[in-house]
Parts: structure tokens; sequence; C-alpha cells
């Protein structure tokens, strides 16, 4: 998209959110709404992105990864104004074409962007308009004839202009020297004493200028949010698209609206999730899984042909051929190998397990590292803290760790150890040792038979 810069209009308050927090920042699947804005204008192949905020908003639009370039609005005065403002930053081109987006409208695809621009031609403006219920507060297209007279906000509209069906999506192309002229003469006689960007739209028409307008039939896709059941719906609807994607890439989504995702996840293909799942924060989940019912993926990474139900999943990675749950939880950095199996009441932080190693009931292993093979019994505790400081266990490879232990670490046990039901392992076990006890002691060598 040669000559064309978008501005992003983002400082408005957002009072009906009732919220602390600026309203483009309010989040759906995973991503603010302003977000999902610039993803769509970086996918148009905008040359530059402006975005007007309000003062408070600096500070985390700074580190904000998709970003735009910030231009400080510092009292809302309206549409118009941030316009102005956004043209005051940028550098005057000849031939430029303007593209505005409001931050407030995160459904909006760059198929519906590049459709706008493609409709301004050598005209001054053109704006993509919707069909609208009756109690839709959209601005109102005006027409005379064919051509778009003005826009009036339903605030300020007669009886007879609120009957009008067309509505302003709040999406414009603009030829850039004419923005300039308009803008600085907007005037904020309305209801809302403001400056509204859509009264550029009469001063054009008026002065014999070309305004396209762009009907556009993906109602579901123009939705502003100015409150949280607005947030909710669009949510439900980005939520859609989400799975809509994974599912055409071969993934099976049992229920994809109670399926929770993100964008930036992969799902190899033929991985079935069942319902009630959410998968967060850039998960990498393999081919051929069973996710599900009722599971959560966070930062989690999960090999092929691994089954995981009813458990949570956060920073933490699964190999292949693995089976987790029902109602486990694995968190820091646990790293779990190839065929572990992990049952039912398990927590795991912290700790990597080898290959086919098991802890299928009741445990928590903390701080640990078990080796391939090893079982660790129902109800074993690995005791990491002493009240001052965390530290290690580790399990050897094929050791047997009876029901009910107590390991207080630091503490080893070596490759093929054992140790029995009950034990308090408070000293390290030698590979081949087998202790039981409270603390555990050696157990005398079997007699030879
Ligand atoms: C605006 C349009 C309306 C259109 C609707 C579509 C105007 C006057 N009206 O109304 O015709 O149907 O969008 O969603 O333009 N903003 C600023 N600075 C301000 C005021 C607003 O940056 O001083 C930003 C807001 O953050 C928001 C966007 O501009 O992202 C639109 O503002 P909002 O107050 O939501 O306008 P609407 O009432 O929705
Ligand atoms: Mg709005």
């Amino acid at each position: 998209m040669r000559g064309v810069r978008a501005v992003v209009l983002a400082a408005g308050k957002g009072t009906r959110m009732k919220s602390a927090v600026p309203k483009v920042f309010h989040e759906l699947c995973g991503r603010s709404m302003l977000w999902w804005v610039l993803q769509a204008l970086h996918g148009t192949g905008v040359e530059e992105i402006v975005v007007v905020a309000s003062p408070e908003m600096e500070e985390v639009l700074a580190t904000m990864k998709a970003g735009g370039r910030i231009v400080v609005q510092r009292e809302q005065l309206g549409t118009g104004h941030a316009l102005r403002i956004a043209l005051e930053a940028l550098e005057p081109r000849k031939g430029g074409r303007i593209l505005v987006a409001n931050g407030d409208m995160p459904l909006v695809t760059p198929e519906i962007f590049r459709g706008v621009i493609g409709a301004l031609g050598d005209g001054a403006m053109s704006l993509v308009t919707v069909r609208a219920e009756a109690t839709s507060n959209f601005g109102r297209i005006v027409r005379k004839g064919e051509r778009v007279e003005r826009i009036v906000e339903a605030r300020d509209a007669t009886p007879v202009e609120l009957a009008i069906e067309e509505t302003n999506a709040g999406i414009y192309a603009i030829d850039e020297a004419k923005a300039r002229d308009a803008v600085g003469a907007l005037r904020n006689e309305n209801a809302q004493r403001e400056y509204y960007l859509t009264d550029t739209v009469e001063r054009l028409a008026s002065a014999g200028e070309r305004v396209t307008p762009v009907l556009c039939r993906e109602e579901s896709s123009l939705v502003g949010i100015n409150d949280r059941t607005e947030l909710a719906s669009a949510r439900r609807s980005m939520n859609e698209r989400l799975c809509a994607a994974h599912m055409r890439d071969g993934v099976t989504i049992v229920d994809p609206q109670t399926t929770y995702l993100e964008p930036e996840l992969e799902i190899g293909r033929d991985t079935v999730i069942y319902p009630n799942t959410a998968i967060t924060r850039l998960s990498r989940i393999g081919e051929g899984c069973t996710l599900g019912p009722n599971a959560r993926f966070s930062n989690a990474k999960v090999g092929n042909r691994t089954e995981v139900r009813e458990s949570v999943i956060l920073d933490s990675t699964i190999g292949d051929d693995a089976h987790v749950g029902p109602f486990a939880h694995l968190r820091g950095e646990t790293v779990l190998g190839n065929e572990v199996r992990i049952g039912n009441f398990v927590e795991l932080k912290n700790a990597k397990l080898g290959i086919a190693a098991k802890a299928s009931h009741l445990s928590y292993i903390g701080d640990a590292t078990v080796g391939d093979e090893a079982n660790v019994g129902a109800g074993t505790i690995t005791c990491n803290f002493d009240g001052t400081r965390k530290n290690r266990t580790k399990i050897g490879k094929r050791a047997l760790i009876g029901s009910n232990s107590s390991l207080v670490a630091p503490v080893e046990i070596g490759d093929d150890a054992l140790t029995g039901a009950g034990s308090v392992v408070t000293k390290d076990v030698p590979a081949g040792g087998r202790v039981a006890g409270n603390p555990a002691r050696p157990l005398p060598k079997k007699k030879p038979s």
C-alpha cells in the first residue's frame, strides 16, 4: 500500500467501560483491542501507523510490540481533533493517503481496510458503511440521491435521520491534503461539544468533492466496543475466527464455543480439543494430541500424540506419547520426557522427568530430577523447602519410590534404588540401595534362599 499511512484513534476516555484501564487496552482472546487493530493494519501493508493516545496510555504503548508511532492527545476533544493532531505529527506528503481506523474496533480485517483504500481512487474520501438496526449508536449516513451528503451522529439526529439504516463504521480513507484542510475547519457545535471527524464529510461533499461510501456486508466485523457486554460478544466472534482457522488447518475442536484460543498459537493436525479448554500465551501443541476436557495451557509446549486431560499446564514442556491427568498441575518450567505418565492430583514444579517415568497418584514433585523409568509411588512428597531455602531432589533411573515417601531435600536416590512405603528419606541412597522407616535406614540384605 504505497503512499498510505494509517492513523488509529485510540485516545477516547471509554467512560462506558467504567474502568481504571484505558478502553483500548481491554483484552479479547489474550490481546488488547488496540493490538488487534494494529495487527490488521500491518496485514493491510500500510507504510506507517500513528496511534493517537491519551497521556495515561503512553507508558504501556511504548512497551507494546505491535506498536506504531504514538501521538499524545492531551485533551479528548473529539475524533476530528484526534485526526488533526495525528496529521500535525506526520510529515506532509504530496499525493499521500490517510487510512483512519478506530482503536475500539478489533474485528476489522485487512480486507475491509484494503477495500476502503481501493475505493478512494482519486476522490477526496471513502468510508465504510454498514446496515444497522435502529438501536445502533453509529452515525447515520445522510444521502442526497446516490451521493453522501453528511453524517449525523445518533445523538444529534432527528427521528427521521435515526431511522436511516445505513450507518458509519468509522473507517475512512482520505486524501491527505484534503484531510488537513477539512480537519482544520471543524467546529464543535453539537450535542457533545466535540470536533467530529464525521463533519469533514459534509464539508468535502458540499465543496463538490467525491466522497465514496463502501457498503460492507460483514456486519460482525464492524462492531465498535464501548462497554463490557460488547467486549464479551466481540470476544466470542474473535474466538470463533481463531477456532475456525485451526479447524481449517486440521485440528478437531469438539465445541468451539467452549474452547478458548489466542493468536500466535501452534496446534498440530489431528489434535482433538475437548470442551472447556483454554490454550494461551504462545503455547505450541504437537500433532495427534488429545487435550481436555477442562484443561488450561499457558506458555506450554506439548509433543506429538500426548494426552492431557483436566489439567493445568503452565510454563512447562511435555514430550511425545505422554499421559497427563486428570487433575494434574504442571508449573515452573517442568519438563516431562516422552512416554511419561502423570496421574491424578500430582503437582510438578520445576521438575524434570526422564523417559517413561511415572507419578500416578497424589504427589508433590518440586525442584526435582527423576530418571528414566523411575516410578514415584502414591503420596510421595519431595520436601523441597527447609524453611529458608529450596533444595533439589534427585531420583535415579528405574528407582522405585514407595507410597507415602517423604524425600527431604537436598537428597539423592540412586539408580535402581528403592524406598519402602512411608519412608522419610533424609540421607542419600546409593545406586541399588534399599531403605525404609523414619528416618529411613538401609534394609537388611535379603538372605540368599
Ligand atoms: C464514532 C463516529 C460514528 C461512528 C462510530 C463507529 C464520530 C464523531 N463518530 O462514534 O459516526 O458510527 O465511531 O464506531 O467520529 N477518540 C480519540 N480522541 C477523542 C475522541 C475519540 O482518539 O477525542 C477515539 C476513541 O478512542 C475511539 C474512536 O476515536 O477509538 C471513536 O471514538 P468514540 O467516542 O468511540 O466514537 P463513537 O461514539 O463510537
Ligand atoms: Mg466507539
